[in-house]
């Protein structure tokens, strides 16, 4: 089964700092690094890396060509990435504390000039059964909902950053929403018809994970303890790509969430997002 991803690609822009700077304080950077990120670009590494067959669907401007190529050394199929002339590829301003927490803050740029046209040429090329990985940072997320539910394509959603416009998103088309505590309490919140009538994924930190279906029935992983914690930026990423791939290799749901769980412990230990995410052959359950 193959796992189209039509998400954000970014420029990472990581400052290493002492602790996450407070409003009005003015801090040192300790030390800086550019890297590639997104969490569509994160995603499709992580589920490349797990061993899915991934097309990645997105939009970049010029100064944006190094993440295209790095998608394709990792094997994904980026046909359906548009280079925009008039427009910068998103970047993402991120602070990494000394104990590893991270605050983030994203612009959009060509990610947020992703048409239903372009949505739909990636679409086409899908077939009934095959899955579709959607985050919240890229534009026309309520066409291609539709169109791919239209397809027979099973959608599964990271509503991640949550921002007012997802209680207008048609969710209940979702197989399966993937968040965490916060994310899930939000949605349950504002949305509950919609959020019940999907399967959801819920990443508990230091806890575990949990699957919930509409029906009630619940599947619960607990973590697994990280070597050290470097920097969490892209673990959530992690766990979807390699939660979603163990699912399209056909793999069950406790299966699926130990796999991701497992990615995320290693990724945690290691700098940067998408170079932080393991391959599955790291992973000591799939030795
Ligand atoms: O989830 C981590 C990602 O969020 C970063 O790579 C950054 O680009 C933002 O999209």
């Amino acid at each position: 089964m193959k796992v189209l991803n039509i998400g954000s690609l970014n420029i990472d822009l990581v400052n290493r700092v002492d602790h996450i700077v407070r409003p009005g304080e003015t801090a040192p950077v300790l030390s800086f690094a550019r890297f590639a990120g997104g969490k569509g670009l994160n995603q499709s590494v992580a589920l490349a890396r797990a061993g899915a067959e991934v097309l990645h669907a997105g939009a970049i401007g010029a100064d944006g060509l190094f993440l295209r190529e790095l998608l394709e050394s990792e094997g994904a199929e980026c046909s359906g990435i548009a280079v925009l002339n008039d427009v910068p590829t998103g970047y993402a301003l991120i602070q990494v504390a000394k104990d590893g927490e991270n605050a983030i803050l994203v612009n959009g740029g060509a990610n947020h000039a992703v048409t239903p046209e372009l949505a739909e040429k990636a679409l086409a090329r899908m077939t009934s059964g095959d899955i579709l990985l959607l985050q919240n940072e890229i534009s026309s997320l309520p066409e291609i909902f539709r169109s791919a539910t239209a397809k027979g394509l099973r959608i599964f959603f990271n509503p991640s950053p949550l921002t007012p416009e997802i209680a207008e998103l048609p969710l209940e088309l979702a197989d399966t929403l993937l968040v965490n505590e916060e994310e899930s309490a939000a949605l349950r919140a504002a949305v509950p018809e919609k959020f019940a009538a999907c399967n959801t994924v819920t990443t508990k930190g230091a806890q575990g994970a949990e699957f919930r279906s509409p029906g009630g029935e619940t599947v619960f992983v607990p973590a697994f303890p990280a070597p050290k914690v470097v920097d969490t930026t892209g673990a959530g990423d992690t766990f979807t790509g390699f939660y979603v791939a163990a699912i399209a290799r056909g793999e069950g749901v406790r299966q699926a969430l130990t796999e991701g769980a497992a990615a995320a412990a290693i990724a945690v230990s290691r700098p940067g997002a998408a170079a932080a995410i393991p391959r599955r052959s790291e992973l000591e359950i799939c030795k």
